[in-house]
């Protein structure tokens, strides 16, 4: 095989070459783009598992070493010495911002936090026990009826204005969506807070009384986002991409990657977890549900666990962990229940020979939802913590596919099973 090309023997002893194009890093990827035009087949592979959708230089996963790279910088440096709003800057332009560049990024996101007056009537329109995932995807959705005609997306400025409003607004209204379900006045942001100060004020703070931020939980809340920001071609970054790449209003297909995020698979799972934590209730317990994991005829998976992508370790779930430990101490709770039965439901899934055998370890999601419990968030709110961290790196994906010369129309292929042509038949003979 040359170095530049893949050869394969078709059935009827043709052989194909099929070009084989390399990144900066990780695997050659074999280029089948031409090979329907040219051979008249298709490409099989459900779920994309050994498919590479499009060309990007924003993030690097090496999954069997444990590794994810923002831009090129490891996350372990991002999360101990940055910031979410730099890594935002980062992921959005490529580069760390100089001093003059980060002061005037920050100071633009800040003053794009209050919503439309109009658009807050929209959570008039639910009940107050509707899920927040469910108000963010619809609002963040209605975006599009908003801002239509300043969208031209061949524009680099109104692309730019894209990205600061979902990152600046983002956080208004899930705090809304909130206020919502527990029967609390909407709060205003406030431009004189940071990102994640502001996001914890509109969250918690009450007319009546003044609300004092709580710097651990704006710290921790900041060190997560960063942790969620971007993970290339996850389900619910593609479903941006591919909704985008029809050209549609780019809020629309925010709102559809926040839709596929909600899964459990996906982004529910960190909800999911709590939920399981909670029903498993103690560690005599987690026998048996390990064992139900394990049971192919019970649909019961052990969620946190898990990846498409990392089949060694997941390094967020490692910095998550650790921060678990600082966040408790310096919150000072020391009865910690959950996190406890959580690192002993680790312990015990980590010896097991089917969670090895199938390189099972935990996920970002497996103790992001202990962290969000100990700061006040209730479950039904973990995944729209995600969506805020994510925000920014579905904007920065939809910028990198929409400036894509190369670009074309999300469109797969199928191995079509059903029945070959048949000819109508009347009711009254079926
Ligand atoms: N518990 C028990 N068994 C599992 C688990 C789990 N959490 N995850 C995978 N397996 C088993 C599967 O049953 C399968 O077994 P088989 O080969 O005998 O059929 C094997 O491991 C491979 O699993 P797949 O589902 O084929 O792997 P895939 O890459 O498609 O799925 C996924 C990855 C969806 C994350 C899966 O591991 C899972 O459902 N985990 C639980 C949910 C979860 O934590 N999701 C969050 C993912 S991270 C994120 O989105 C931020």
């Amino acid at each position: 095989m040359s170095q530049d090309a893949f050869r394969l023997i078709s059935p009827n002893g043709t052989e194909l070459e099929l070009p084989v194009r390399t990144g900066t890093i990780g695997p050659e990827v074999i280029d089948v783009a031409k090979l329907y035009k040219e051979q008249g087949v298709f490409t099989y592979d459900p779920g994309f598992v050994s498919t590479g959708s499009c060309e990007s230089d924003i993030t690097y996963i090496d999954g069997e070493q444990g590794v994810l790279m923002y831009r090129g910088y490891p996350v372990e440096q991002l999360a101990a010495k940055s910031s979410f709003i730099e890594v935002s800057y980062l992921l959005l332009h490529g580069n760390l911002p100089t001093t003059s560049e980060l002061e005037k990024f920050e100071g633009t996101i800040r003053r794009h936090t209050m919503l439309n007056e109009g658009m807050l009537n929209f959570f008039k329109g639910f009940r107050y026990d509707a899920h927040p995932m469910a108000m963010l995807s619809a609002v963040v959705g209605s975006m599009s009826a908003y801002y239509h005609s300043e969208m031209d997306a061949s524009n680099p400025d109104h692309r730019d204005i894209f990205a600061h409003r979902i990152l600046a607004k983002l956080p208004t209204i899930a705090a809304a969506a909130y206020k919502l379900n527990t029967g609390q006045p909407f709060i205003y942001p406030r431009n004189d807070l940071n990102y994640c100060q502001n996001f914890l004020h509109m969250l918690f703070a009450v007319p009546a009384e003044p609300y004092e931020i709580d710097e651990v939980a704006a710290e921790a809340l900041d060190l997560l986002f960063i942790l969620h920001a971007d993970h290339e071609q996850n389900c619910s970054t593609s479903t941006v991409r591919m909704a985008g790449s029809s050209g549609a209003n780019p809020y629309s297909a925010i709102a559809a990657g926040i839709s596929a995020l909600w899964g459990p698979a996906h982004g529910g799972a960190n909800e999911a977890v709590l939920k399981m934590l909670e029903e498993i209730g103690d560690v005599s317990q987690i026998k048996k549900y390990v064992d139900k994991a394990k049971d192919k005829s019970d649909s019961f998976r052990l969620m946190g666990f898990g990846h498409r992508v990392y089949k060694n370790f997941d390094p967020r779930a490692t910095i998550i962990r650790d921060m678990c430990h600082k966040i408790l101490q310096r919150l000072d709770r020391k009865d910690t229940p959950l996190f406890d039965l959580a690192q002993e439901l680790e312990q015990v899934a980590l010896k097991d020979d089917y969670f090895i055998e199938k390189n099972l370890y935990p996920n970002v999601d497996f103790y992001s939802g202990i962290i969000y419990r100990a700061l006040g968030i209730p479950t039904s709110m973990f995944t729209v913590m995600f969506a805020l961290g994510r925000s920014v790196g579905w904007a920065s994906h939809w910028r990198e596919m929409i400036s894509d010369p190369a670009g074309k129309i999300a469109r797969p292929r199928q191995l079509y099973t059903g029945p070959a042509q048949r000819d109508y038949t009347p009711i009254e003979k079926r």
